[in-house]
């Protein structure tokens, strides 16, 4: 079986990180006598510098042509003073329009390891954590009407949240579905006290459910939902949400596991494209210093494995070699503590290629 794998490493640290993921990839190709082809494109400031565009159209039809896309990090202070239109942040919204990845997954997970990480108190850390943050992608207001206009009060400015039932219909079947081969419990997040888009978003996710019985799905709402995350995010299990409320909750989720460094996440479209990418950003302070951690981008790797290959056993492979290394006190500078063994960027993605 061959995957054509579209590869965009991108900006800062995320060509490094790239590289100890390709790496992996490679391991797993031998041991498991896969066929991955690689085509790297750019995105992001790097086309930005090199075509004046942050998504050459050349991308974007690599990457529609490809199984899978997997990214590094976009965006620098380099280009921080360009208008909204030019920057490299155009270049993900632009990859998640233009291939319909309407379904972001963002895992995020208190490794064992990594508990001393988490910077709640030991009861709520003890109790362990391990939230699948579902998050729409392509709809409300990051792509609703906009605009400006002069009032009374001075200049205005609007963006607008929509979300019509089959935008909503569709996410809410992957939550369920997800939630199905975990603990099958559902916590939708809304804010249906106050806003009209969100009472028709939960009408919606109530008629999905006649179709899961066997899932404990719950409501509530974003600002409770913010709260709850820090008070005992052991009682989540997939938390399903819009993408404005998803982009501030797993943010949240995600600074719980003390490692940002290490979540991957997915986006997923119709049929099985998606596109890989870490959490976190493009970190230009530790660009070209090899001491970026790369286990973000490795387990967005082993996301793309098992969502758009569908190769469980490989996937797993992967996550174990990267347990593995935490367990053999392998850590980058972002999740060092006393006593461990630090490691660089290159360091970290040998010891995990080795594991597998
Ligand atoms: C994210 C980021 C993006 C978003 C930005 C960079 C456009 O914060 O992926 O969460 O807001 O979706
Ligand atoms: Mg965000």
């Amino acid at each position: 079986m061959r995957y054509h794998i579209a590869v965009i490493p991108g900006d800062g640290i995320g060509p490094e990180v790239i590289d100890e993921t390709i790496k992996v990839l490679t391991r797993i190709s031998e041991k498991f006598s896969r066929e991955f082809i690689f085509s790297k494109v750019s995105a992001g400031g790097a086309a930005i510098d090199k075509y004046g565009d942050p998504l050459p159209k050349g991308t974007l039809d690599a990457c529609k042509a490809s199984e899978a896309v997997l990214l590094g990090a976009v965006g620098g202070w380099k280009w921080d003073s360009l208008p909204g239109d030019k920057r490299p942040e155009r270049a993900l919204l632009g990859l998640r329009s233009g291939l319909e990845l309407f379904c972001n997954l963002r895992p995020a997970k208190l490794y064992e390891a990594l508990k001393d990480a988490c910077p709640l108190r030991s009861e709520a850390a003890d109790a362990g954590m391990d939230i699948m943050v579902v998050r729409e992608l392509t709809g409300g207001m990051y792509f609703g009407d906009r605009g400006r206009k002069q009032t009374e009060m001075g200049e205005a400015a609007w963006d607008t949240e929509m979300y019509s039932y089959e935008e909503v219909r569709r996410i809410a079947v992957r939550a369920f579905d997800i939630a199905k081969t975990r603990q099958k419990r559902l916590v939708n997040v809304d804010k249906a006290n106050v806003l009209e888009s969100s009472r028709l978003w939960r009408a919606v996710v109530l008629d999905v459910a006649k179709s899961y019985p066997d899932i404990e799905l719950s409501h509530m709402y974003v600002d409770n939902a913010a709260m709850q995350l820090i008070r005992d995010p052991k009682q989540f299990d997939v938390l399903l949400t819009t993408n404005m409320f998803g982009d501030i909750l797993s943010d949240e989720a995600s600074q719980i596991t003390g490692s940002i460094g290490m979540l991957p996440s997915a986006s997923l479209g119709k049929d099985g494209l998606g596109m890989y990418e870490p959490i976190h950003g493009s970190a230009p302070d530790i660009a070209g210093k090899d001491i970026a951690n790369p286990i973000a981008t490795i387990l967005s790797a082993a996301m793309m494995l098992e969502y758009s290959f569908g190769l469980k056993e490989e996937a797993k492979a992967v996550e174990d070699a990267v347990i593995k290394a935490l367990n053999d006190g392998y850590r980058t500078g972002d999740i060092y503590s006393d006593g461990m063994k630090k490691v660089g960027t290159r360091e970290m993605g040998r010891i995990i290629t080795e594991n597998i």
